[in-house]
């Protein structure tokens, strides 16, 4: 029997982070999920903005810099990032984007197969995000590797007949953008690393969203997203994490803020010592400001449980999703791609559609309901259980059976298509 609005209005009254979604600016007429895409504005964000330039910036200028502690900010705002997947204090960043912390991590682990000369392999899946596959060619290209990309649905398959003496570097997203397929993080890395190859973790849907614990892994590199589950704002700083086993190689980008002494303006470059040398150039002042006030969210739910209260809820919401959407939605033919089981499971959910899933979309968001789609026929659904309620998920299921029993989604103006879907 399906579940009702009353029994979901139930679930949120009994649910322990209940009282998280008060730190965000979220307007209960809409539907927010596309938390997985873009984080929702925290509270304290904009204050915190304003305090920052106008206090920091404005009255106090350059002096900022030592008074403010504007130049600890990569580290401070990565240290409590690292708190949420399972990083030792010290061995993680916050700078730049995911693709320039990628290209970083690559390099370095290409380099420190380089000693190897018959590993000429980097290996990820075709499914991963495209700005992984394009950094790991470019990366690929410099050192005169291979990028050969997966093409199984299962990794385990993939591995099983990829996985050789020729791999130097496997890359692969945890949760996939698309799918919301998750990897079993610390049984990858063993086979990969028992394989001779080094294990690159993309953590751009984890962080913030599943429990991830990359030292327990012993994964060797890890980069991440700050604007998606930990909320820090368009465009927020990424995060770089480097296991402390590989603290002593280099990376390609020796920009003044990574050296030992940035401020002894010294001609040579010498990087500084451990994580710090994977700064390049100046800190985005404002954007970790931002970071900050969102990474402080996710950690507010420690005394709640942490990522494990996370967790609990991220697949609860799932779950209700999936069901509602089987019981409500089976006649308009959209398959789930995300996996049942919930161990293999992130906190976003995906289904194809035959139809024109892009108006589909655009229908919903008209009725108040903000998913996404990815082409070519992907419409995506992300859960934070931070502000995500059982109630919100209902809604949706409800509004995307009317966008659908209503043919609402075939009116014109839901076909223009604009440049971000
Ligand atoms: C898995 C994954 N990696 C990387 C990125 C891109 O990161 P950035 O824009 O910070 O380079 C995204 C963006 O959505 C992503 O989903």
């Amino acid at each position: 029997m399906s579940l009702t609005a009353h029994d979901c209005a139930a679930l949120d009254a009994a649910d322990p982070l209940h009282a998280t979604r008060a730190q965000f600016c979220l307007d209960d007429a809409e539907v927010y999920l596309d938390g997985n895409s873009l984080g929702v504005l925290p509270v304290a964000t904009a204050p915190r903005l304003a305090e920052a330039a106008q206090a920091e910036w404005g009255r106090g200028l350059i002096r900022s810099w030592n008074t403010a502690g504007w130049i600890d900010q990569p580290q401070r705002v990565g240290n409590k990032i690292a708190r949420l997947v399972g990083a030792a204090g010290g061995t993680l960043i916050a700078a730049d984007s995911t693709s320039i912390n990628l290209y970083k991590v690559l390099c370095a682990a290409a380099l420190a197969q380089s000693t190897e000369p018959g590993r000429r392999v980097i290996l990820s899946e075709r499914a991963n995000f495209p700005t992984d596959l394009y950094i790991a060619e470019s990366v690929a290209r410099q050192y005169g590797l291979t990028l050969v990309l997966l093409d199984s649905e299962t990794i385990d398959a993939a591995l099983a007949s990829h996985l050789n003496a020729n791999v130097a570097i496997v890359m692969l997203t945890h949760v996939n953008y698309r799918t919301g397929r998750m990897q079993d993080m610390a049984a990858v890395t063993r086979r990969v690393q028992a394989a001779g190859a080094l294990m690159v973790w993309d953590l751009a849907h984890s962080a913030g969203a599943v429990p991830v614990d990359l030292t327990t892994a012993d994964a060797d590199f890890a980069v991440g997203c700050g604007y998606k589950y930990l909320n820090g704002g368009p465009g927020a700083p990424a995060f770089a994490w480097v296991n402390p086993r590989h603290a002593a190689l280099p990376q390609p980008l020796s920009g003044w803020m990574g050296h030992a002494a940035p401020f002894a303006f010294d001609t040579a470059y010498a990087p500084a010592p451990g994580i710090d040398r994977y700064l390049c150039g100046t800190p985005s002042v404002l954007a970790l400001a931002a970071l900050e006030c969102g990474v402080d969210t996710v950690l507010s739910a420690e005394a709640l449980g942490g990522m494990l209260a996370i967790r609990a809820k991220s697949l609860a919401l799932t779950s209700l999703f999936m069901q509602l959407m089987q019981t409500r939605c089976t006649t308009f033919n959209f398959t789930c791609v995300t996996p049942d089981n919930p161990a293999e499971r992130g906190s976003h959910v995906s289904y194809t559609t035959t139809l024109d899933g892009y108006a589909i979309m655009q229908a919903l968001i008209a009725r108040g309901v903000i998913g996404d789609f990815r082409a070519p026929d992907i419409l995506r659904f992300g859960f934070t259980p931070l502000y995500t309620r059982y109630i919100d998920v209902w809604r949706a299921v409800d509004a995307l059976a009317a966008v659908m029993t209503q043919h609402e989604w075939r009116e014109a103006r839901f076909q223009q298509r604009a440049a971000v879907t």
